[in-house]
């Protein structure tokens, strides 16, 4: 039996015996949101058995505050396309399934409402126009080189690491003009920002606040030299030379960075781990595309619907209302939950299936909808279909040789390792 074969077998036994404890779980016991389940990936019959039977769901007994699931794709559009009724603010909770706990809440524009949030997100929307972009391209496919000439043959090696860390922290660096041989900064810095007290990055609250408070410090000296040189094309730049976010108070400032570090950061990278495990778990498909590398174009949306790097956005109701037939109170807590959207049938055919060759690619749900949608989609996909069209011109194929590692959290469904090995 190969690498592969071995598991896949135990990944199907590990889905079994999820399937039998989802369905023999009374639906009032479900708290979808269990890290665990995304950590070994047994999430599907969870949320299979609610988007048949309760696809509006409250969860009244998890260790977290009480919350509701969406977990259908109509439903989540609704919720995500009405901010005037569905809440983003942070003051109110924010944009994750837990309330932001203090210390950790910086005003950003993704956990703003309106008027606010429009006008800081258009400050920093022209670093993502298609002008710009081209012009980015080149760079990307210059960097995407250098690091994939470097990987070794014949060697086992953490792709997440070498490839998938590596490309988008040079990716941010770019995007602030951040000093080049400091930049895995940036990487501590965004992981360590969402991190909780013992959970392996960081030891205490107080380890991470003065490693926030180190982030917080250097920018501090970027910013003012942005400030007082002449406007430039890089993130930094663009918000000290705006009248939206020129006299931003220091705490949005480290807000607007933080999201900007983890957007940017945290999503790609995972979907570009991710593609490689999909491709791994799907030959037929990797076959497929070894054939005819044009199918790039539809493979990348697909495995950004398939790895779903950000597994729910959360939102609190404003007033009372309605989703499907449940009554949703005014201060209620609702997570759309992605990852369960991207899985329905009612807005995806076949959604069980991994298909590169899709006709709607993009209909999935991983960007989100309405006026929080994703500001970096296309750069995101543009770096995918970069690394991947040198992936295919150099490698015929990067093999995946053990379990991938996956990450503690219901919020970023990501990969922290996956041993890989290129055969010379
Ligand atoms: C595959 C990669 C990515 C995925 C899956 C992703 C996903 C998302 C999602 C789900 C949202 C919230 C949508 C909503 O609430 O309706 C979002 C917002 C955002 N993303 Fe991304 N993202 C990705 C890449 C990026 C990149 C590369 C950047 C920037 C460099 C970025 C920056 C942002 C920002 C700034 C927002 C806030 C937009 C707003 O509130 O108006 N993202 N993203």
């Amino acid at each position: 039996m190969n690498v592969q074969t071995a598991i896949r077998a135990d990944k199907a036994e590990l889905l079994r015996l999820a399937r039998e404890e989802a369905y023999a779980t009374p639906l009032k016991d479900f708290h979808p949101g269990a890290p665990k389940l995304f950590q070994d990936d047994t999430l599907w019959p969870w949320f299979e058995r609610l988007r048949k039977e309760e696809p509006v769901h409250y969860c009244t007994n998890a260790p977290i505050e009480p919350y509701w699931s969406v977990t259908k794709y109509n439903d989540i559009m609704h919720v995500d396309t009405n901010h005037g009724i569905f809440s983003s603010d942070v003051s109110l909770g924010g944009i994750s399934i837990r309330d932001v706990p203090v210390g950790y809440d910086w005003p950003s524009f993704i956990a703003m409402d309106q008027p606010r949030h429009s006008a800081q997100r258009k400050t920093v929307s022209p670093m993502f126009t298609p002008t710009h972009l081209d012009e980015l391209a080149k760079l990307i496919r210059e960097r995407s080189i250098k690091v994939l000439d470097n990987l070794p043959r014949n060697e086992t090696f953490n792709f997440v690491d070498r490839v998938s860390i590596e490309l988008t922290t040079q990716m941010l660096a770019t995007l602030f003009d951040f000093p080049w041989e400091e930049r895995r900064k940036l990487t501590r810095w965004s992981d360590v920002s969402t991190a909780l007290p013992k959970s392996g990055i960081v030891e205490s609250a107080e380890q991470r606040r003065a490693e926030m408070d180190e982030c917080a410090a250097y920018f501090g000296k970027l910013w003012n030299e942005r400030v007082n040189a002449p406007p430039r094309n890089d993130l930094l730049s663009m918000m000290a030379h705006s009248d939206a976010t020129r006299h931003m108070d220091s705490d949005n400032l480290m807000g607007n960075l933080i999201l900007l570090i983890v957007g940017g950061n945290d999503t790609t990278r995972n979907t570009m781990s991710g593609s490689v495990l999909a491709l791994n778990e799907h030959p037929d498909q990797y076959q497929k595309l070894r054939d005819n590398p044009e199918l790039i174009d539809s493979m990348v949306p697909e495995v950004i619907r398939w790895q779903t790097p950000l597994a729910h956005m959360r939102r609190t109701a404003l007033v009372d209302t309605e989703i499907g037939d449940k009554k949703i109170k005014k201060g209620d807590r609702v997570v759309m939950w992605y990852v369960s959207g991207n899985r329905d049938e009612e807005g995806i055919e076949k959604p069980d299936e991994f298909i590169i060759d899709r006709a709607r690619p993009r209909t999935h749900l991983s960007f989100g909808f309405g006026i929080h949608r994703c500001v970096g989609m296309r750069l995101a996909e543009l770096q995918l279909k970069i690394v991947w069209q040198e992936m295919l011109k150099r490698f015929d194929r990067i093999e995946v040789v053990g379990e991938p590692k996956r990450v503690y959290s219901s919020f970023v469904r990501g990969i922290e390792s996956l041993p890989v090995r290129i055969t010379a």
